[in-house]
């Protein structure tokens, strides 16, 4: 038994997964943008992810663009059979390296042909649909639309099943009356739980929450009453914030973001970690209190 392998599994899709996977956003350039500064190091990070166990990889084209895919394809492919790869449409990045809304029906399927023929698949495992209708978070408005495009991209096979990102619990409600929703993918971790009620209704239906930013994002977590409870229990604060993830609730799945193998094999090591009522109760207060993201 591998150390992931104590977090457990949970269905995402037709096939089940572990819990501890693994985001590689991280691996293209400074600002998701362009190449990594070390390409060896990247692709090591994807081998060591695999050989640990995670089959659970998320990633879009628009990472880099087109590098994260390229960079898993190389390292992975031909692909382990238990490997799920979870990427996402609705964006396009700008010379500048913007973020720019890209929700057409054409520039849905384009998005999906790249994701195809970046990461060297026929069909693509989990799509899901990144809505931009703010820079600042989930905001209100029909997704029905280009979720109706996915949903067509879907009925070709190209495409196994459909999630959503950065929406809110209403977009998931009109969602799931377009398609089969097999996950949600929002910003949630110790410090941004705006997401409490949205992650306990899908858990009551088996619908997979996928955080992301889950270690805080780019300038990860740090809190006083973090870094009290890793010392207490030997850890370190950023695996205490994956394992109280964890002991959350039954239907998240975590992708834990990095470029280093160093972090890698820290952030699995939280799999298995048991974090007692005690300490629990402690980190459920810095949401609302002292965490800086
Ligand atoms: N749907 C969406 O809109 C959306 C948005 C953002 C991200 N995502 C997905 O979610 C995944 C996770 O998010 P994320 O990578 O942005 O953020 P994250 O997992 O919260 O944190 C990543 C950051 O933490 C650092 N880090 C990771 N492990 C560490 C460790 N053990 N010790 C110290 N620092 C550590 C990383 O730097 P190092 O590289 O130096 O380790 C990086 O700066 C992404 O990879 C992506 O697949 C989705």
């Amino acid at each position: 038994m591998q150390t992931i392998d104590q977090a457990g599994t949970f269905n995402l899709g037709s096939r089940s997964v572990k819990r501890l996977g693994y985001g590689a956003m991280q691996l293209a350039g400074p600002g998701v943008f362009g190449p990594p500064r070390d390409r060896d190091a990247a692709l090591t990070v994807l081998r060591e992810a695999v050989a640990a166990g995670v089959n659970h990889i998320d990633t879009s084209d628009y990472y880099g663009p087109h590098v994260t895919n390229q960079l898993i394809r190389e390292a992975l492919a031909p692909y382990p059979n238990d490997l799920v790869i979870v990427t996402k449409i609705g964006a396009r990045r700008g010379d500048d390296a913007s973020w720019l809304p890209a929700y057409g029906a054409d520039e849905l399927a384009r998005a999906v042909e790249d994701n195809l023929r970046n990461l060297g698949l026929e069909a693509l495992d989990v799509v899901n649909l990144r809505i931009m209708f703010s820079a600042h978070g989930p905001a209100e408005g029909s997704i029905a639309e280009p979720l109706e495009a996915l949903a067509d991209l879907q009925r070709q096979g190209l495409v196994r099943h459909i999630g959503l990102s950065n929406v809110t619990a209403a977009q998931v409600q009109e969602g799931r009356r377009v398609a089969e929703i097999v996950c949600v993918q929002n910003q949630y971790n110790l410090a941004h739980r705006d997401d409490d009620a949205l992650i306990d209704a899908l858990a009551e239906d088996g619908i997979a929450y996928v955080p992301f930013f889950p270690l805080g994002g780019f300038s990860p977590l740090q809190s006083a009453t973090l870094s009290e409870v890793a010392a207490r229990l030997n850890a370190t604060p950023l695996q205490v914030a994956l394992a109280w993830l964890l002991q959350r609730a039954p239907n998240i799945l975590l992708i834990p973001g990095t470029s280093s193998v160093v972090h890698l094999r820290e952030n699995l090591a939280a799999g298995s970690l048991v974090l007692p009522d005690d300490a629990i109760s402690a980190l459920g207060g810095i949401g609302w209190s002292e965490a800086a993201e």
